[in-house]
C-alpha cells in the first residue's frame, strides 16, 4: 500500500487504501453487523421506555458525541487542497534535497490556507494574516513549509507568542471577539511592542484582506539554510508567487462579503479546482552565502525583517499546482499536522529565536489536538517515503510491527536495519559552530524596529497608503483606552509623520509630543552576556 514513486500521484495512491464509499452498501454497525432499522430506537412497547441494551442506538450516539476535536489554538479556520510541485531547475549547487535536485520529480503536496485569529466558524474576509502551509511528500520524507502570506512576523522571540495570541484572541472574561473593548487588548500589546511595527504596516494594508486564496503570496518568513553535498551552507528565504498576481479587496467590500458569504475564500478555492482552473504558484528563493551573513543593516535571524529583493533577487525555481479538492474535509484539511521542524536532508534551521520556539510548539499542540502520539499514521500525515523505527504502542497505533525486537542496537532482529548511515542519506544537522555565553536577552542587531516599517509604507501607492490610514483609524477608533491610542500614534509617528497626523485627526486626538516610551525587551546583551540597562528605543 505504500508507494514510492517519482510522480505527483504518489500521495493519492497512498490515500487510496483508506478510502471507502458507502454507496449501495448495507448500513452496518462499526462491528459490521447489518442494521435493519435506522429510524427507531429499541423500546419496551411502542410508547414505552428505551432499552439500554440497544447497542445500535448507543453506538450511533456515542460516536456522534465524540465527533469534535479541539480546533487549532491558532489558524483554526482553514481550506485545503492537493497538488504537486514541479522543479524548473536543479538547486544542487545549494542543497542536496532530492526534490530540489531532480527536475523529473513531481512531488505531491497538500496545502492548507488559514486565517490566524478567528475560530473555525469565523469569516474568511477578516483583516488578518493568512497561513500558507505546504506539505511536500518527498522521496526523502516530509518537508513542511509552514508559512504566512506576509513575509515578516509580529515578534522576534517565541517567548512572546502566547502573549501575542492572548492579546489578539477574544478576552477571557466575555469571549466576545467583536466587543468594543476587544480591540483594547491587541492594540495595548502592540503599542508596547515596537518590534511589531513592520508587521503592523502589512496587516493594516490590503495584503490582510486578500481577494482570493489564489491571489496571495506565501513566505517562509524565517531565514532557513540550504546545505549541499559538500556540506556547504547558504541562507535561504522561501517565497510563493501566485500566477494570478496579488490582489486584495477594499475594507468595505470585505465587511459586506463577510455578511453575505463568510465562506467566500473557501468556496472560491473549491469551485475553481472543481472547474479545472487549477491555481498555481511559483516557488522562489533568495540565496545568501554564509560569508554575507553580516552584510545587511538588519539581522538575518530577525523575523521582523525581510531581505529586500533589490539586495537579493528572488530566483524562481519551480511551480506548485493545486489540482484536487480533498475527499473529506475532516480527514484531510482538519487532521493534517504541519510542523516547521519537518525538514529533509539539504534543508536546515537557523538560530532565529522565533523559529527555534516553533520547533517545540507544533508537535506539542498536535499531541493534544489530535490526541495521540501516533498522529503521523493518520493517512494525510503519513510519509510516502519508507518509514521504520523502534517507536511503538501509544493510543490507537495502526501499524502492526512484526517481530520481537523494538530496540537498537540489537543482535536478535536481523542486524541493524534502523541505523541511520550517513552514506545512505541519513539526516545530519549542519555543523554550525556555536560558542557563546548563555544569556536571556536579545542581540543589539535586533533593535531597529522602524526602518523596514517605513520601507513598506513608502513602497505603497497613495491609494494604498490611504487604506493603511483608514484601517488604523478604524481599528484604533474601536480602542477604548485613550492611553493605548496615544501610544500607537507615538509609534506611527516614527514610521511616518503624515500617517500619524492623519490617524490622529481621524481619532480626534493630537499626536503626543512627549511619546510614552515603549518598554525595551532586554535588547542590548553582547555575546559575552553583559547586559546594558534597559534602554528606550
Ligand atoms: C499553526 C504555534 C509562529 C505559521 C500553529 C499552531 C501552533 C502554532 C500551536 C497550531 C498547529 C496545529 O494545531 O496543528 C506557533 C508559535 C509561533 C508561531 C509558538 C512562534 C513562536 C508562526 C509563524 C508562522 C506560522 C512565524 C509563519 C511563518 C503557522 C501556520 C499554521 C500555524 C501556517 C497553520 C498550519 C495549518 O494549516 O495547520 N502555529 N506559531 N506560525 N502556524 Fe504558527
Amino acid at each position: 500500500k505504500k508507494t514510492n514513486q517519482d510522480n505527483s500521484d504518489g500521495k493519492q495512491n497512498d490515500l487510496e487504501f483508506n478510502k471507502s464509499s458507502a454507496q449501495n452498501e448495507f448500513l452496518t454497525t462499526n462491528q459490521g453487523v447489518k442494521i435493519n432499522d435506522d429510524n427507531n430506537s429499541l423500546k419496551s412497547g411502542e410508547r414505552g421506555p428505551s432499552l439500554l441494551e440497544d447497542f445500535i442506538l448507543r453506538e450511533k450516539i456515542t460516536h456522534f458525541d465524540h465527533e469534535r476535536i479541539p480546533e487549532r489554538i491558532v489558524h483554526a479556520r482553514g481550506s485545503g487542497a492537493h497538488g504537486y510541485f514541479e522543479l524548473y531547475k536543479t538547486m544542487e549547487k545549494y542543497t542536496k534535497a532530492g526534490f530540489l535536485n531532480d527536475t523529473s520529480i513531481k512531488t505531491p503536496v497538500f496545502v492548507r490556507f488559514s486565517t490566524v485569529a478567528g475560530s473555525r466558524g469565523s469569516t474568511d474576509l477578516a483583516r488578518d494574516v493568512r497561513g500558507f502551509a505546504v506539505k511536500f511528500y518527498t522521496q526523502e520524507g516530509i518537508f513542511d513549509l509552514v508559512g504566512n502570506n506576509i513575509p515578516v512576523f509580529f515578534i522576534q522571540d517565541a517567548m512572546k507568542f502566547p502573549d501575542l495570541i492572548h492579546a489578539v484572541k477574544p478576552e477571557p472574561h466575555n469571549e466576545i471577539p467583536q466587543a468594543a473593548s476587544a480591540h483594547d487588548t491587541f492594540w495595548d500589546f502592540i503599542s508596547l511592542m515596537p518590534e511589531s511595527m513592520h508587521m503592523i504596516m502589512w496587516v493594516m494594508s490590503d495584503r490582510a484582506i486578500p481577494r482570493s486564496l489564489r491571489m496571495m503570496e506565501g513566505f517562509g518568513v524565517h531565514t532557513f539554510r540550504f546545505v549541499n553535498e559538500k556540506n556547504e551552507s547558504h541562507f535561504v528565504k522561501f517565497h510563493w508567487k501566485p500566477k494570478l498576481g496579488t490582489h486584495g479587496v477594499a475594507w468595505d467590500e470585505a465587511q459586506k462579503i463577510s455578511g453575505k458569504n463568510p465562506d467566500f475564500h473557501k468556496q472560491d478555492l473549491w469551485e475553481t479546482i472543481e472547474a479545472g482552473n487549477f491555481p498555481e504558484w511559483e516557488l522562489g528563493v533568495q540565496i545568501i552565502p554564509e560569508s554575507d551573513e553580516h552584510k545587511f543593516d538588519f539581522d538575518l535571524l530577525d523575523p521582523t525583517k525581510l531581505v529586500p529583493e533589490e539586495l537579493v533577487p528572488v530566483t524562481i525555481i519551480g511551480k506548485m499546482v493545486l489540482n484536487k479538492n480533498p475527499d473529506n474535509f475532516f480527514a484531510e484539511t482538519e487532521q493534517i499536522a504541519f510542523h516547521p521542524g519537518h525538514i529533509v536532508p539539504g534543508i536546515d534551521f537557523t538560530n532565529d529565536p522565533l523559529l527555534q520556539g516553533r520547533l517545540f510548539s507544533y508537535t506539542d499542540t498536535q499531541l493534544s489536538r489530535l490526541g495521540s502520539p501516533n498522529f503521523h499514521e493518520i493517512p494525510i500525515n503519513r510519509t510516502i517515503a519508507p518509514m521504520h523505527n523502534n517507536q511503538r504502542d501509544g493510543h490507537m497505533r495502526q501499524e502492526i510491527a512484526v517481530g520481537k525486537v523494538s530496540y537498537h542496537p540489537n543482535s536478535l532482529g536481523g542486524g541493524c536495519p534502523f541505523q541511520a548511515k550517513m552514506d545512505q542519506g541519513g539526516f545530519v544537522s549542519f555543523n554550525e559552530r556555536v560558542d557563546a555565553h548563555k544569556v536571556r536577552a536579545r542581540s543589539k542587531s535586533f533593535s531597529d524596529h522602524f526602518s523596514q516599517a517605513k520601507l513598506f509604507y513608502n513602497s505603497q501607492t497613495p491609494v494604498e497608503q490611504d487604506h493603511i490610514a483608514s484601517a488604523l483609524s478604524f481599528e484604533l477608533g474601536k480602542v477604548e483606552a485613550i492611553s493605548v491610542r496615544e501610544r500607537m500614534l507615538g509609534l506611527l509617528n516614527q514610521v511616518d509623520a503624515n500617517l500619524a497626523a492623519t490617524v490622529g485627526k481621524n481619532l480626534g486626538i493630537p499626536v503626543p509630543k512627549d511619546i510614552e516610551k515603549p518598554i525595551n525587551h532586554g535588547v542590548g546583551a553582547d555575546d559575552k552576556g553583559t547586559q546594558e540597562p534597559s534602554k528606550v528605543n
